[in-house]
Order: C-alpha cells, then structure tokens, then sequence
C-alpha cells in the first residue's frame, strides 16, 4: 500500500528545476578516465556458464550439463528464441575449464577437443550467426582457478589468439599469480594486448578481488585498464551470497561508487535468479539491487530450464532500463534502519531509482514509511515528483509533493524497486 499527498504544480518548480539539473551536471562529472576502448557503455549484458555449471567436464555422466560447445551453441539458440536478446543480453560467455590441459606446439592457448570439437573460432562464428557475442576465460597467472594453463608470459599471444578467434570479451582472473606486482602488471598488459589486437574485446577483471588482501585497490588506475571489475569474492546461489555482496558493496560505497560509470563498472558478479537457491522475494531484491548498483547483468542459469516468474524478472524492460540508463552513475545505500535499507541511485532527465528492501528474515510483510524529501538528495521530489512502483509488481503511484510520506509494504529479504520521475 502507498499513499501520497497531490498538489497542484506549484511555480517554484522552474527554479528548483534549474538548481537541481545544475547540481546533478557537477555532481556527475566523472572523476577517472575509463578504459578508451569505446565498450561498455552500459553495463553489460549477458550470459555466463560458472555459477550454474561450474567445472563441469564430464559429458560421457553428464551430456547436457557439461561444459561444451553444446551448451554454448543451446544457449544461444535460446538466447534469441526466448526473448533474451531482444531483452538486452547479449554476450554468451565462456568461463573456466574451457581449455585442454595444455597448450598445442606454438604455445597457443586450445578448446578441449572433445567437449568443444569444432574450436572457438567455429563456436564464435555460430554465436555471430544469431547476432549475439561470444565471451572466453583466461587467467593473468601461470594457471587458471581450475587448474588449467594460465597466461602468464603469453599476453599478447593469447590477446591475438581470442582476437582470430574473433571472441568479444575476455573474463581475465586472477589464480596463481606469485605477486601483486605480477598481478598488477599482467591485469594492464594484457588490456594492452587485447588493445593491439585492434578487435573490440570487453575486458572484465577480478584486478581488485585478489588486490585487496594486500593493499587497498587503486580503483582511478583499475578503471584505466578494466570495462568492469570484481571486487569480492564468488557469488553462490544463496541467500547469504547475495546479502554478502550488498553488505560488502554499500560498507566500501566511498571506495568504489564514484570511480564506476560509462566505460568501467563495479561487477558484483553474476544474476542467479532461475536456480535453486533464492526465494521469490530474493530474486527480486537481486534483480533490483543490481540495477541500482549499475552491475553488470550476467545471468548464470539454465535456459533451457526457467521458470515463466523468473523469465520475466530478467527480462523486465523497466528494471532492466535503470540498470542501463546512460548517466551511467551507480547508485548506493542512502540509510541503514532497524529492519530496512533504503538505496537510491541517479538517472538521466532528473529521474531516480530507489530500492527499499527489508532485513527481516522472520514473520511476514512490514510497513514502511519515509518522507519523499529525504530521497534524490533532497531534489527528487522538490516541488513534486511522480513515483512508479517497479517490483516486485508494476504500479502507479501517482503525484507526490515534497511534504508528503511514502509507504511501502515489504517481505521479509524482499525489495520495492521504485522509480521517480520529474512530473512533466
Ligand atoms: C574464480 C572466479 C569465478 C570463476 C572461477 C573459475 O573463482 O572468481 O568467477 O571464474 O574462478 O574457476
């Protein structure tokens, strides 16, 4: 339930208007140049294999859940028969436990020959078939997290090798580097490389994952190499994976919100909704969180098998058009209560997104209440602001004037993802 006060549009309207496009123009120069390769100008969008399908190597027990080019080549297919692509996802990506064991006899980086007996190249050209792009995984240090070849010492062979295979981002990890110097270097020479290659590659990075243990990530230089970037440890199909990832996300908010924008990205890794282990109410507080958090939005499920409720929060044009709005600023928690955080985040033409979500993990729906004038840094709804409810269901709320209080009712771990709007 949600009520509000209506008023007529009052005239002071024109000057608040100017103050505030004003603040918001400074507010939103941004404070780090990004990585100049012209990708990644929304967070990206798409589909990786690790979550749900792990190092899953063994087709002979398991032909449909292995890591192959027939998963990838299955996926694809849905990705433009189910509406995924025409929802925004695009790049159908290859995780870990792709390679052979070893490299061939000039040094190149190989698929496995049975789970993948046509070669990336020929899965590339497949996916580039269905108008979709194809992602892959290597690893900045001598092997991969899973054991296999990793690319230290063969940057710019394996940049030219993805780049001929013609692949269109790169997962670069961090696993069995011997230093941070290592790490550091390797993270920026291999963005070099993929740069030479003169191919548009997206570069995703876990630079900052495995920096922190060390030193505290110097996130204006990670922004100059990497199109995104994770920055705490692997989501798991959890609830308690999920509530990790915002708690470490808003309590280093002042390190990382301001450095993200069009370009460079927070990766709070990837969307696990369609799997086992998030109720409804969960979904939806991933699904809105990480549209708030500007995240890059890669789904880690299984196609083939979803379920129409989760299908359609994936696949929501409005949550997915905050998550892709092109001032590109991440949004951040704006206050912590007894049983509720209330986050918001800036969008253009003035608008804003805000997400209530309830901490309660006991009894059932709660009420909220805040006043509209403490949301938009004080502006949102100054004189007047029109408010739609987003999710969990989509609903109008109406005018609400600056005096007036919002209320919302929430499920316990759920999240009222609602977007603000200058009356016109
Ligand atoms: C690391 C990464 C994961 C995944 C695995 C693969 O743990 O953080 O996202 O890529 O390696 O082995």
């Amino acid at each position: 339930m949600v009520t509000g006060k209506f008023i007529n549009r009052g005239q002071r309207l024109g000057c608040v208007l100017a103050l505030s496009v004003l603040a918001l123009v400074l507010w939103g120069v941004p404070g780090a140049k990004a990585l100049d390769n012209g990708l990644a100008m929304t967070p990206t969008m798409g589909w990786l294999h690790w979550e749900r399908f792990m190092c899953n190597v063994d087709c002979k027990q398991e032909p449909n859940s292995c890591v192959s080019e027939q998963l990838f080549m299955q996926m694809a297919d849905l990705m433009v028969s189910d509406g995924w692509k025409d929802a925004g996802y695009q790049y159908l990506c290859i995780d870990d436990c792709w390679m052979a064991p070893t490299r061939d006899s000039k040094g190149k980086l190989q698929a496995d020959p049975e789970r993948f007996p046509g070669g990336i190249h020929r899965l590339a050209n497949y996916v580039h078939s269905k108008g979709l792009k194809l992602g892959i995984y290597a690893d900045v240090g001598q092997k991969t997290c899973a054991g296999y070849p990793g690319s230290f010492g063969y940057y710019d062979i394996d940049a030219k090798t993805f780049a001929d295979w013609e692949v269109d981002l790169l997962k670069f990890d961090g696993c069995f580097c011997d230093s941070v110097d290592h790490l550091a270097d390797g993270y920026k020479n291999m963005s070099l490389a993929l740069n030479r290659t003169g191919r548009s590659i997206v570069y995703s990075c876990e630079w900052p994952l495995y920096m922190w243990p060390f030193y505290k990530p110097n996130y204006t230089e990670i922004r100059q190499y990497c199109n995104h970037w994770r920055n705490f440890g692997d989501i798991f199909d959890s609830w308690q994976s999920i509530k990790g990832i915002l708690d470490w996300t808003s309590y280093n908010q002042d390190t990382i919100v301001d450095v993200a924008g069009p370009g460079g990205w927070n990766d709070p890794d990837m969307l696990v909704i369609g799997n086992f282990g998030l109720s409804w109410d969960q979904q939806v507080t991933q699904m809105a969180l990480w549209a708030i958090m500007a995240a890059p939005l890669l789904m880690s499920n299984d196609l083939r098998h979803i379920s129409p409720q989760a299908k359609a929060l994936l696949q929501d044009k409005d949550v997915i058009a905050i998550n892709q709005d092109l001032l590109g600023k991440q949004g951040y928690l704006l206050r912590k209560e007894d049983k509720f955080e209330v986050w918001e985040r800036p969008l253009s033409n003035l608008a804003w997104a805000v997400a209530i979500r309830s901490l309660l993990e006991i009894g059932g729906p709660l009420s909220h209440t805040i006043s509209v004038a403490s949301l938009g840094r004080a502006v949102a709804c100054n004189p007047a602001c029109l408010i739609t409810q987003l999710l969990p269901v989509k609903k109008e709320l109406g005018l609400f004037e600056w005096t007036s209080v919002l209320k919302t009712r929430i499920n316990p771990t759920g999240t009222v993802l609602l977007q603000i709007k200058r009356p016109s």
